[in-house]
């Protein structure tokens, strides 16, 4: 098991954001979580993650395990070095007057030496071609979806090996969404463990092996991703049906 989240429980001053959930996402993975506005999600990738104060939620029960190690007890900056964990927040935080290339390199702060830093790129130019057409452009220039893509790459850049993403695909239009869940299935088949936060639910349960509902900080609902689609909960409020 790579990630393993037991009991967690999470409060923003007096206010309960996550009642003790438990999930899991063994390494390879493609895991989803979904939920409606509120559910808990976000919250749950920075409780992971652990921004820094005043938007850190405060882990007041349980525990979060990576390979068997609590990361409560990890420095954040560490995350990245050491466990090569990278989170795409939701609203992508990328720098708008810099070019799409000078934020690639910023990302690249946490790895030891330029190995392999030149195959990075290309992998990521690769994954998007629009960022390569676009590399010396100033990033605020870029359309939403480009950014969307550039806050992407901007986690492969720093050497991850485990991605967290949270709503890739909002304000996405149709086919740059499917581009964008197109370009992590790739990289899952290139071996990255992915953590996918989306309200989308479709195209969620597409990719993933597995999912987890969320609702109002409770998981009401966990499975295959065949499993979830079939589930009425889930089909109801989130597939249409
Ligand atoms: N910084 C904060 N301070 C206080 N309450 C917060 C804070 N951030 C989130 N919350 C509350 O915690 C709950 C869960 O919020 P969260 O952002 O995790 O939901 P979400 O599932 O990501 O929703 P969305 O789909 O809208 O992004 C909500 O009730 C929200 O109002
Ligand atoms: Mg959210």
């Amino acid at each position: 098991m790579l990630l393993e989240v037991k009991d967690l429980q999470v409060k923003y001053g007096n206010i309960t954001a996550l009642h003790g959930i438990s999930f899991h996402v063994n390494e390879g993975e493609i895991v989803t979580l979904i939920g409606a506005n509120g559910a808990g999600k976000t919250t749950t990738l920075h409780s992971i993650c652990r921004l820094p104060p005043p938007e850190a939620p405060k882990v007041t029960g349980g525990d979060i395990l990576l390979r068997g190690q609590s990361l409560l007890k990890v420095e954040p900056h560490d995350l990245v070095r050491k466990y090569h964990l990278a989170l795409v927040p939701e609203g992508r935080h990328i720098f708008g007057n810099l070019t799409v290339r000078e934020n690639l390199k910023l990302a690249t702060y946490a790895r030891r030496g330029e190995s392999g830093l030149e195959e990075d790129y290309q992998r990521v130019f690769e994954l998007f071609p629009r960022l390569e057409e676009r590399s010396r452009q100033r990033s605020e220039s870029l359309s939403g979806g480009e950014q969307q893509m550039l806050a992407v790459g901007r986690a492969l850049m720093s050497g991850c090996t485990f991605l967290m993403l949270d709503e890739p695909s909002m304000g996405l239009a149709p086919l740059l969404m499917y581009d964008m869940f197109r370009a992590l299935k790739k990289l899952n088949e290139e071996g990255m463990t992915i953590l996918l936060i989306e309200q989308n639910a479709h195209v969620a349960l597409q990719l993933a092996d597995r999912g987890y509902l969320l609702d109002t900080g409770n998981i009401v609902v966990s499975g295959t991703a065949a499993e979830l689609m079939e589930t009425p909960e889930i089909h109801k409020a989130y597939l249409g049906g």
